[in-house]
Order: C-alpha cells, then sequence, then structure tokens
C-alpha cells in the first residue's frame, strides 16, 4: 500500500487516480490547506499533516505501507520569498519528520516532488541531472535540501528514493473528473484559459525582452498524467530492487508565453487579451528538460507531447470544474 501524502492536491489526485486504475491500493494523507476533498474521491483520505509525528505513527501502523509519494509541500515561490520561515518549516522540517517515522517503521521508499527550481539560473539548456544546483529562492532550496536528506539517508538508513525535478506541470485528467484548482492560482496555463472564459480580465505578461525568438520567457509544460506515469515507474524501480536516482520531467520542447497564449486561443476559439509588463525578478529566460534519464532508466514514455492536446484537457476541466 502507498501513502500519498499532499494526494488531494493538483499533482497527486492525478497521480492516486493513475495509480488506482492500475490497481494499486492507495490512501492519502493532506491537511486540506491547499487540497480538495472532491479530488481525492473513492480513496481513503486522512486529514492530517505530516508534520504530526504521533499520527505518522498511527498511519503507519495502521496501513501495510511500503511506500510513501510526497507531494505535500507549500509551493509559491514569490511567498517563499517574504515568508521562508514557512517553507522551510513545511517543506524541509515537516518532511524530516516524514523521513523519519519512515525510518523507524521500516517503510523504505520514498518517491519525491522535487522541482527544476532546484537548479536555479541555467548555465546551459537542456537542463540534464548534472547541471549544478544553485537555487535562487527559499523555496528551490527547501527541495534541495530535502535531496539532500535524501541522498544521506539512502546512504545511512537503506532509504531508496526517486528524486523526481518536475518542470512546469500543466493539464487535467482528460476525462474531467479533477483538474488544477489552485488559490490563489499563478500557473500560465489555468490564467490564460481563465482569462478566455471571462473570468479574468487580461493575462500579464511579465517582461517582453528576454534573449528568446519572442521576447518572452520560454517553459517546459508537462502533462500531469506523464507526470503520474513516472511516479508510478520510479515506484517500481524501488520495489525491484533498485538503486535510488534524480530524474528530470518535462517534454524537451520549450514554449514561449505568447506561444502558449496563441496555442489557448486556438484551442478555446476565443481571444485572449494580453497586457505586457515589465521582468519579474528571477525568472530565468529559458527552462527546457533533458528527460533522456528518465526515459532511459525508467522506461518513460510521455503520452501528450503535444502541448495542444495538454491544453485541450485543461479547458475541457476549466469548462466543467467541480471545485
Ligand atoms: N505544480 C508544478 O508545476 C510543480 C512543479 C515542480 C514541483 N512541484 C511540487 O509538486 C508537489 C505538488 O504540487 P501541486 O501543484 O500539486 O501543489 P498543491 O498545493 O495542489 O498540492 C500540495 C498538497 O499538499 C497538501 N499539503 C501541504 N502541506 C501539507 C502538510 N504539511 N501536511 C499534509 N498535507 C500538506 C496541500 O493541502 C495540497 O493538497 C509540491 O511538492 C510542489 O512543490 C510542483
Amino acid at each position: 500500500m502507498i501513502l500519498v501524502t499532499g494526494g488531494a492536491g493538483y499533482i497527486g489526485s492525478h497521480y492516486v487516480l493513475y495509480e488506482s486504475a492500475r490497481g494499486s491500493e492507495v490512501v492519502i494523507l493532506d491537511n486540506l490547506v491547499y487540497g480538495h476533498r472532491e479530488a481525492a474521491s473513492g480513496v481513503p483520505l486522512i486529514e492530517g499533516d505530516i508534520g504530526d509525528r504521533a499520527l505518522l505513527d498511527r498511519i503507519f501502523r495502521d496501513y501495510p505501507i511500503d511506500a510513501v509519494v510526497h507531494f505535500a509541500a507549500y509551493a509559491y515561490v514569490g511567498e517563499s520569498v517574504t515568508d521562508p520561515s514557512k517553507y522551510y518549516q513545511n517543506n524541509v522540517a515537516a518532511t524530516l519528520n516524514l523521513l523519519d517515522a519512515m525510518r523507524d517503521h521500516g517503510v523504505l521508499r520514498f518517491i519525491f516532488s522535487s522541482s527544476c527550481a532546484t537548479y536555479g539560473n541555467p548555465q546551459y539548456v537542456p537542463l540534464d541531472e548534472k547541471h549544478p544546483q544553485n537555487p535562487i529562492n527559499p523555496y528551490g532550496e527547501s527541495k534541495f535540501i530535502c535531496e539532500k536528506m535524501l541522498a544521506a539517508y539512502d546512504h545511512a538508513y537503506g532509504m531508496r528514493f526517486a528524486s523526481l525535478r518536475y518542470f512546469n506541470a500543466a493539464g487535467a485528467d482528460p476525462e474531467g473528473r479533477i483538474g488544477e484548482s489552485h488559490d490563489p492560482e499563478t500557473h500560465l496555463i489555468p490564467l490564460v484559459l481563465q482569462t478566455a472564459q471571462g473570468r479574468r480580465e487580461a493575462i500579464s505578461i511579465f517582461g517582453t525582452d528576454y534573449d528568446t525568438p519572442d521576447g518572452t520567457c520560454i517553459r517546459d509544460y508537462i502533462h500531469i498524467l506523464d507526470l503520474a506515469q513516472a511516479h508510478a515507474l520510479a515506484l517500481d524501480r524501488l520495489r525491484d530492487g533498485q538503486p535510488s536516482g534524480f530524474y528530470n520531467l518535462g517534454t524537451e520542447h520549450g514554449y514561449s508565453v505568447r506561444e502558449v497564449i496563441r496555442l489557448c486561443e486556438e484551442v478555446t476559439g476565443l481571444p485572449i487579451r494580453a497586457v505586457e509588463g515589465p521582468r519579474r525578478p528571477g525568472d530565468p529566460p529559458r527552462l527546457v528538460a533533458s528527460a533522456a534519464k528518465a526515459k532511459a532508466e525508467l522506461g518513460w514514455q510521455p503520452r501528450y507531447p503535444d502541448l495542444r492536446e495538454t491544453i485541450r484537457t485543461a479547458w475541457n476541466w476549466e469548462q466543467n470544474r467541480r471545485f
């Protein structure tokens, strides 16, 4: 049985759906600070915090858990700059609490939601796993510190892990059962689609003078179900007794902000008003993954290489969302 922390959140809930569909038994632990009860339907949901050691002891005693897939974290980069304590407490200290509980209960398989934010400003693109890690904000640092903890716990306690460094997660369950619902929303595709719907006045473009073909930032948007597939494969690999590893997860294709807006207009058939503004501090011009290692070692085969398709699933959700 798999314990999924943060399983009522955006990425976690899609992973739970994917993992349940292949017959796995799953239990979710989420404090619902940002998650949605509706996103966890059909799977046992324990409402609680990964920082609560007594609760973790009960969970590891009561359920036959052999692996933890750890999505629970705070993920607002800007907020991590203004309130770093919140990020180190939740993303680092509470994760440490979880790892210690796992070690004490002999649960020694861990899949971790890491991020391309651990790399900081790219020295070259596409980024592979050997690219130096110099995070430039407390959010990225919190993920980087966790990676260091994982390497040390592997060495000292034999805890095997896969640290998955996602690029930009996007899209929704193609059947529309669940989708992205952050409050506040900061991710580009839902913001653009909500602008198309008239729920927002305009989409802001932060910076049009970057060294990219159209002057706007380029990102790598990876479909949520391709992320889910990678988690399942990474877990299979650990259960097979293979060693720990770090893996980038992205499509290996970059799209500029203007290209994303244009594709959203194409998919929705609606005009989308954009407002150009100055750069935001800390936005690298181009973040694109090399995912060769995940493909080679995990056997990962992304099913959504075309961003149009990813946007289509997100648009379906935005039009029919339940939460
Ligand atoms: N969305 C992205 O593009 C992206 C990119 C890279 C990495 N990540 C990482 O992926 C993970 C999931 O991201 P998401 O977009 O699904 O975020 P999300 O906010 O939708 O999901 C996180 C979930 O964790 C829960 N949670 C937070 N702290 C908790 C705690 N102490 N105890 C129990 N539950 C807690 C929240 O209630 C929420 O349901 C995060 O670790 C994030 O840092 C996300």
